[in-house]
């Protein structure tokens, strides 16, 4: 059955990239007509699109794009460098635009445009199948009542369509098992308050928006059955990274004795890391610290630190949903069986 879409985060039409602006919401629904490679570059450096598959799924449209100029085997091979290292820590990102290297090395030039689409298409596919199959898998592990916190924006805005921890929300709500979902505002960028709460809401799920430091206490209250979050890298030993205050939920989980699980498709899985050690972490520009919406929130000259993700132990992580099935630590033996 053909999937319904209450929108996509990236799309593309007549040959341009169409990206739902995502800086600009929930005030404003803005759609990006982008016909240059090097701006969706850009808009994945400023996150109008993000979120680890998103931003996959964006730079293989980029790619697609590059095939269109009229010098088309050097623009694409100048994406393919530019957009694999937007963002560091996704690794979804490389492995899409590796993917689009490897259709571009092989496609004969009259037909490069055509198949580097094709590829584009065929990843953004994958993702909605692979959303639809975690929030299907996650839901059976969720109770009937269930009250869920989540973290950031795992949501179709950061995937394609459906999302991974917000795909086993709304799965779960479909069925009837959630009686509440509290949604972390997640500064510095507030990607729960202005993604999570716009994107749930508009599914008629009932959240309740909640400060990151209101977390403990809601736990210690008995008002927390479950946490869900998404990743950006998932090491082969279940290390996972993920926005930052991800580790935090998660220690405060296994105080409270609170199942912790991340969703994430196995594109979200690498390989080459054993452990989360080798997982690069992104920081961003000390104002998004010291500003709120561009109005300061500190006094002139402080110094911030803005780490972007952070790592949770795989033995913190009650289970890694992905949609080939569901991990539990010690992760390795059943993650590297998924993926192969
Ligand atoms: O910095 P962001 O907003 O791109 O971070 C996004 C997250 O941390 C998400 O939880 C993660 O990418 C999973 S998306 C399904």
């Amino acid at each position: 059955m053909a999937a319904e879409f209450a929108f996509k985060a990236v799309d593309w039409r007549e040959g341009k990239v169409v990206l739902l602006d995502q800086t600009r919401l929930p005030a404003e629904e803005v759609y990006l007509e982008i016909a240059d490679w090097r701006e969706v570059g850009e808009a994945i450096k400023a996150m109008r699109v993000r979120g680890a598959p998103a931003i996959g799924i964006a730079a293989a449209y980029g790619v697609a794009l590059a095939a269109l100029a009229r010098d088309p085997w050097r623009e694409v091979e100048d994406a393919c460098r530019e957009l694999a290292t937007a963002r560091p820590t996704a690794v979804n990102l490389a492995w899409a635009v590796e993917r689009m290297r490897g259709v571009a090395e092989s496609a004969p030039l009259e037909e490069l445009a055509s198949a580097l689409l094709a590829e584009a298409d065929r990843i953004a596919a994958e993702q909605d199948a692979a959303d639809r199959a975690i929030g299907e898998l996650g839901a059976e592990l969720l109770a009937e009542g269930s009250r869920v916190l989540t973290h950031c924006n795992a949501g179709g805005l950061a995937t394609y369509s459906y999302g991974t921890a917000l795909g086993v929300i709304k799965s779960a709500f479909g069925k009837g098992k959630i009686a509440h979902v509290w949604v972390d505002e997640t500064r510095p960028l507030l990607q729960g308050s202005r993604l999570t709460a716009w994107e749930l809401a508009r599914e008629g799920i009932p959240i309740s928006l909640i400060c990151d430091n209101m977390a403990g206490h809601l736990m210690s209250r008995g008002e927390v059955d479950a946490v869900v979050t998404g990743a950006d890298r998932v090491a082969t030993n279940g290390d996972s990274a993920n926005k930052i205050g991800t580790y935090t939920l998660a220690v405060l989980a296994a105080r409270h004795a609170v199942p912790f699980y991340i969703a994430a498709p196995l594109s979200t899985l690498d390989p080459a890391a054993p452990d989360g050690s080798s997982i690069p972490i992104e920081e961003r520009e000390e104002t998004e610290v010291t500003t709120l919406a561009g109005t300061p929130i500190a006094p002139r000259g402080v110094r911030a630190r803005n780490f972007a993700f952070d790592v949770t132990p795989g033995e913190l992580i009650t289970a890694i949903i992905t949609e080939k099935g569901v991990a539990r630590p010690p992760c390795r033996e059943t993650l590297l069986k998924l993926l192969s």
